[in-house]
């Protein structure tokens, strides 16, 4: 639909190409919004993820927009992989006629902020191609909405001066109010005009009617027909059991009093477009076929497999701040990897949630099970494939029912609220002037179920929730075992601590994934692993290979400086581990006898490791194989930071602390012997404050300035030789 007031000064169907690149799904959805307003905006408009650059000429493109993200190390999306090779390969100044815009979406908690956005930027300029407007750089700590809001209602008065001669940016149109928007803020000023009460509910259908239907309001989802089968017992991972009670959501706490004072609403998001289909499906039974552990239109980067649970062990007692758990997992087949990788496992939302929300959206306990098909020209990508699914499987599975909302979803639900109180209030929230009240309400991560109980006029089709919701992702794991050891083909582990937190203001919370393994695998007692009563547990995982090469080097030789505090250590585990193994082969070719270890450690480069944890007897991870590691020399090095005991002999409160004591002897080992470093953990503070560390070793023993250091360490990073696997 093309805004009225836009209708004068259309431009003439220019045509515009909308790239993507995304790892989690908010680039994705971001670049579709702007494709959906180019086209009612009167653009052609094209909307390709950059694996599929091909699809377009660029050599003939004139417009592009590009919105990416930035994952790993700096490092660009999987999607985006195959473009970053060819664009490599790329020489000459073949783009000039290209214009292009960027809006980058990164988080400054990571170093590399937005550098997939700024590598980008650089190389079509080397191509010849010029920014036709300033590239915007989106930051998820602060909020993503912050830069991309007024980032998009630049764009067009930017594009139609770049794409069409005649009229000048001030000509243009502002983005505004649709006359549906504008109706219901205009009801907004008059209620409080009109100092009524806050929270009258609309008693009349016909005025709920009126407000509920907005542009984008649909009709529920289709009825139930013929008899549809169930899907849930093939797909669950464990045998089937009664399932739990429907959740029924917290109460978020906001003050809105501050509300009254805005008579004016602005920079309304806009509902994202209603493309999504939802067809119900004619007796299709899936009964008898063959076991899957996950619905079939999960799209896994790598081959999907299912694993067994081999044992379970709680690293941590009961007075520890956190639950740490080593899971080893067990596979029929070869599995290929090295250390260093990471596996991803497929966890399904919370059971109770997902019925919860199901419950809430008015979804009947006999339509759970029936089949569906999603279709609609535009859906995001991780909907595509949903040719037939359960709505249960799809809420399992699809879509993320627990990271933070964004402010259109806000947008969306006010326009789905038959409480004008409760209208008024999310439409505030939605706002410019809202934004406080919107970041309260983010404070306090609001599964959708909460939401949906907190404001409960709000009713809106299934259908609208399933397009809105960002996808559920995987969790990746590093693996702490090595293919060299015993069966090693066929298991591998890892350590992870169960997400379970409480927030401020009472309420309790649990990550998707982690506190998934530790139910499914009884909640083991701090002790020995456990390997009983897992034979019926089968997790979906597959494996990504590190992209990064965060994994050992080639040339044995070369030592390595190894820095993990917490499960931040769960790769150097497989790393040593392999090293171990490694030696015992070299020590059997070369017939090395039991005396003659130095000879062995000659052949291999030193490892050290920094560790850190809070206290030496509740999660000091691996302390055991940590001290068999260095007592056969397979560690050279072991320096143990310990963050809440006092006064630990040879320690320090965190790891950096224990790089600048030893900063002398990591600088001889980095400089005469070129050792490698990797870190692993924590984004936030962890690797900022260790990075800032190294730097001062380069200069304090290397004789660097503080700028050349930094750009050693730079060179470093791309030279592969400075390795980094993090997490904000
Ligand atoms: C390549 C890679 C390898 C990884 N390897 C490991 C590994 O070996 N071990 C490991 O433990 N993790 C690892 N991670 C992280 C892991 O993938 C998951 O993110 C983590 O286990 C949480 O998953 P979850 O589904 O249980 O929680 P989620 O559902 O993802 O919830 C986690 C979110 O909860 C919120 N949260 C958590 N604690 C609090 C709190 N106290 N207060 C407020 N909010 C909070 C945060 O927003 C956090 O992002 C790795 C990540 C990557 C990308
Ligand atoms: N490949 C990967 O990307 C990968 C692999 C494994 C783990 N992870 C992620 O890495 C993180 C590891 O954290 P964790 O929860 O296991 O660790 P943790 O238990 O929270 O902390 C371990 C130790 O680090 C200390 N610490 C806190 N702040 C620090 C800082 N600024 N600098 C240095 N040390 C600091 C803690 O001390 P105090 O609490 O006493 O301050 C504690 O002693 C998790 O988020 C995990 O998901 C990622
Ligand atoms: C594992 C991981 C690594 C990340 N690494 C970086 C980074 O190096 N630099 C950065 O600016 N942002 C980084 N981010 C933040 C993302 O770019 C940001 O969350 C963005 O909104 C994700 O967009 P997407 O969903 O389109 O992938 C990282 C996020 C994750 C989860």
């Amino acid at each position: 639909m093309v805004p009225e007031s836009n209708s004068s000064v259309i431009p003439q169907a220019d045509h515009l190409t909308v790239f993507f690149a995304s790892q989690t799904g908010n680039a994705e959805s971001i670049s579709r919004n702007i494709h959906e307003q180019a086209q009612e905006r009167g653009f052609k408009s094209g909307h390709y993820v950059l694996n599929d650059h091909a699809k377009v000429d660029w050599e003939k493109e004139e417009c592009l927009v590009f919105v990416v993200s930035t994952t790993g190390d700096g490092d660009p999306p999987d999607n985006s992989t195959k473009f970053w090779r060819h664009l490599r390969k790329l020489k000459g100044t073949g783009l000039t006629k290209a214009k292009y815009a960027i809006l980058g979406l990164g988080d400054t908690n990571y170093d590399n902020f937005c550098q997939t956005a700024k590598r980008l930027d650089t190389k079509l300029q080397e191509l010849g191609a010029s920014p036709f407007y300033p590239r915007g750089l989106a930051d998820d700590a602060t909020g993503l909405e912050e830069t991309v809001d007024p980032w998009i209602k630049n764009l067009w008065p930017a594009l139609a001066h770049q794409v069409i001669s005649a009229p000048t940016i001030h000509d243009l149109p502002q983005p505004h109010l649709t006359a549906e928007e504008t109706k219901i803020v205009k009801e907004i000023i008059e209620h409080e005009h009109q100092k009524t009460a806050l929270s009258p509910t609309l008693k009349s259908s016909a005025a709920t009617n009126a407000i509920v239907k907005g542009s984008n309001a649909q009709p529920p989802s289709a009825p139930p027909v013929g008899s549809l089968t169930r899907s849930m017992d093939a797909l669950s991972v464990t045998p089937p059991t009664a399932p739990p009670a429907p959740a029924t959501g917290n109460t978020i706490r906001i003050d809105f009093s501050s509300m009254a004072n805005h008579s004016n609403l602005t920079a309304l998001p806009r509902v994202p477009n209603a493309n999504l289909k939802i067809t119900q499906l004619e007796t299709t039974s899936t009964a008898g076929s063959s076991r899957r552990i996950v619905p079939s239109f999960i799209q896994s980067p790598t081959p999907l497999f299912s694993a067994k649970i081999n044992s379970v062990q709680c690293l941590t007692p009961d007075d520890a701040l956190k639950r740490t758990l080593l899971v080893e997992f067990g596979f029929d087949d070869d599995v290929e990897y090295a250390p260093g990788d990471s596996f991803g496992i497929w966890a399904p939302n919370d059971e109770s949630l997902v019925r919860g929300v199901l419950a809430t959206l008015g979804v009947k306990d006999e339509d759970l099970n029936k089949l569906v098909k999603l279709e609609g020209e535009g859906i995001p990508s991780h909907l595509q494939t949903v040719h037939s699914a359960s709505l249960l499987d799809i809420f399992r599975y699809a879509v993320d029912l627990t990271t933070s909302t964004k402010k259109a979803n806000i947008r969306l639900f006010a326009d789905h609220a038959t409480d004008l109180a409760e209208k008024q209030k999310l439409m505030f929230m939605s706002s410019k002037q809202g934004t406080e009240l919107f970041n309260d309400l983010r404070a306090q991560s609001p599964t959708l179920l909460d939401i949906l109980h907190t404001f409960s006029s709000v009713k809106i089709p299934v259908v609208r929730v399933i397009e809105t919701l960002p996808p559920l992702q995987p969790r990746y794991y590093s693996i702490t075992s090595s293919p060299m050891a015993k069966n090693g083909h066929h298991r591998w582990s890892c350590a992870f601590n169960v997400v379970q937190f409480e927030l401020p203001v009472g309420v309790k919370r649990r990550g998707v994934c982690t506190p998934w393994l530790d139910d499914l695998s009884g909640k083991v007692s701090y002790g020995k692993p456990v390997t009983t009563g897992l034979s019926n547990i089968r997790v979906p995982m597959f494996i990504k290979p590190n992209e990064t090469k965060f994994n050992l080097p080639v040339d044995t030789t070369k030592p390595v400086i190894m820095i993990g505090p917490g499960t931040g250590v769960a790769p150097f585990m497989g790393f040593l581990e392999h090293r171990a193994e490694q030696r015992k082969i070299k020590k059997r070719l070369v017939n090395i006898g039991s005396g003659s270890r130095q000879h062995l450690d000659d052949l291999f480069g030193e490892m050290w490791l920094f560790f850190g944890c809070r206290h030496r007897d509740r999660d000091w991870l691996f302390r055991q194989q940590m001290e068999e590691y260095q007592s056969d020399g397979v560690l050279t090095q072991l320096h143990l930071a310990v963050s809440r005991e006092e006064d630990v002999p040879n320690s320090g409160k965190y790891v950096q602390d224990l790089i600048r004591r030893e900063s002398k002897k990591v600088w001889d080992l980095l400089h005469e012997k070129g050792a490698l470093i990797y870190v692993c953990g924590d984004a936030k503070g962890m690797a900022r404050s260790v990075h800032d560390e190294l730097v001062a070793v380069l200069v304090e023993h290397g004789g660097y300035e503080k700028m050349a250091a930094i750009m050693e360490l730079n060179k470093w990073a791309q030279d592969k030789r400075y390795l980094r696997d993090l997490w904000a």
